[in-house]
């Protein structure tokens, strides 16, 4: 049986698998490797921390997703099928890991904070993907 995401060491079991996962992924992982050009000694320890603050309420995560994200925008079209991607990655990495109540509430926080962050995305750029008529 699984067990859930009790510690910091399970975070980085998690954000590790996920971002392995991810960049294997066509759609959005050259994103990552080829448009932003990722250094993941820099990324993943910030997104330990992230996931910590958001799961276990300690204010370690000090940064600003939003302005990243509205930056990245500019250089890459994050829409639905991106976010439906990101998403369906993220659960499935919990999934494959994890079972309990923090693995149900991490799923439910990345849902609420990715449809949050597509919402305003999208808001700024609103005919980016208006088809010609
Ligand atoms: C299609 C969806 C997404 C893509 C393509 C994407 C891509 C990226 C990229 C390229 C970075 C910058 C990494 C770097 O240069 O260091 C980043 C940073 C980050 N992302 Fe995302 N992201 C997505 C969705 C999300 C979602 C849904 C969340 C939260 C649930 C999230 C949380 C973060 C955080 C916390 C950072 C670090 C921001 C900072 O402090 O600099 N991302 N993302």
């Amino acid at each position: 049986m699984k067990s859930d995401i009790n510690n910091r060491n399970d975070i980085i079991i998690l954000v590790d698998t996920f971002y392995n996962n991810v960049q294997q992924n066509n759609l959005i992982g050259p994103i990552f490797t080829e448009v932003a050009k990722v250094d993941w000694s820099h990324h993943l320890p910030k997104m330990y921390d992230f996931w910590e603050s958001i799961l276990f309420g300690k204010a370690i995560y000090k940064g600003n997703p939003m302005l990243t994200h509205f930056d990245l925008q500019k250089k890459a079209n994050l829409d639905k099928q991106e976010f439906d991607t990101w998403k369906g990655i993220f659960f499935k990495t919990v999934d494959d890991l994890f079972e309990g109540e923090n693995a149900e509430m991490i799923k439910q926080k990345a849902k609420s904070i990715a449809d949050l962050m597509h919402f305003k995305l999208s808001s700024i750029s609103p005919n980016i993907n208006i088809k010609s008529q």
